[in-house]
């Protein structure tokens, strides 16, 4: 599958779609026991894990769909979308030149210092992919990491292609250094546009023995389908979140509480190759 076919099979807008019709190829789907899962927890090798927005909730990043469903006072169709972005451009350069200083502001928590650890010291194949665009992870000291959908310190050329490394205000009309088009924008995936290196994201999710998700609602295609991917490649599934996500079902186990707790126990467990209990 390329690029184009995930664009087309997993939009990056919509509800969760448990029946849509694409998954046919993967034939029909009903999760293991958790027996099975603790089972295998011993001779677990490659590991993908998902994190979203309630991964940083604890570091006081608000995450997107709250009470209210507004993501710090906007409702994410205002801020998030190419059109949003053509019809007030200043409204959504300053709404992520906002995001981007209050980095400054917040540091990781114990979810993401597990994490890193993680990528530290497992022997086998690991990936984080995180839908988010904060830097928590990296600062964390995480490395096998990538940004499916983008992010904040980041600014994309929207006539070249080209990243840079961005740390201050971003206005609109700001010239791209490579190729002077005054085209700069924040380096988000939209809804409507195709997130990130899923072709190397759907490689691991072949290969993973172990598929996690932390801090995501499942409400937003494609990170909420690599749930049953992982499955269909053959991989454990495993939730760790708050409350039960929408694709909550999809998972072998569903661990429920804050990603604070429960990202550190689930490591020392996976470090210590115990069996979950
Ligand atoms: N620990 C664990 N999970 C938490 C915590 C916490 N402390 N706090 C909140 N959660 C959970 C919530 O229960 C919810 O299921 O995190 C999830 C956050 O969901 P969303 O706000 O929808 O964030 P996310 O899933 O990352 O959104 C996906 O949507 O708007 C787009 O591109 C944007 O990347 C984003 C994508």
């Amino acid at each position: 599958m390329g690029d184009g076919d995930f664009g087309r099979v997993f939009p990056n807008a919509g509800p969760v779609r448990r029946n849509c019709e694409h998954w046919g190829r993967f034939g029909s789907y009903a999760p293991r026991s958790r027996a099975t899962v603790v089972a295998v927890m011993t001779s677990i090798a490659n590991i993908v894990i998902l994190t979203g927005a309630g991964i940083s909730a604890e570091s006081g990043i608000a995450t997107f769909r709250g009470p209210g469903g507004l993501w710090e006072g906007h409702r994410v169709e205002d801020v998030c979308t190419p059109e949003a972005l053509a019809a007030d451009p200043a409204l959504v350069h300053r709404f992520y030149d906002l995001r981007r200083a209050a980095l400054s502001k917040v540091s990781p928590n114990a979810a993401h210092e597990a994490l890193a650890r993680l990528d530290r010291e497992w022997p086998g194949a690991l990936l984080i992919v995180t839908q988010n665009v904060d830097d928590l992870h990296e600062r964390a000291g995480a490395s096998r990491l990538l940004h499916m959908h983008g992010a904040l310190k980041q600014a994309l050329c929207a006539v070249c292609g080209e990243r840079f490394e961005w740390y201050d205000a971003l206005p609109p009309g700001t010239p791209c250094p490579a190729c002077a088009a005054p085209a700069l924008r924040p380096d988000i995936v939209f809804f409507g546009e195709i997130p990130y290196q899923m072709e190397r994201i759907e490689a691991a999710l072949a290969e993973a023995d172990l598929f996690v998700s932390i801090g995501t609602s499942g409400a937003v295609y494609p990170a909420a389908g690599f749930v049953r991917m992982a499955s269909a490649y053959g991989a454990e599934t495993l939730e760790l979140n708050l409350d039960r996500s929408d694709g909550s079902g999809w998972f072998d186990e569903s661990r429920l509480g804050p990603a604070g707790q429960l990202v550190p126990q689930w490591v020392e467990q996976m470090l210590s190759r115990r069996p979950a209990r």
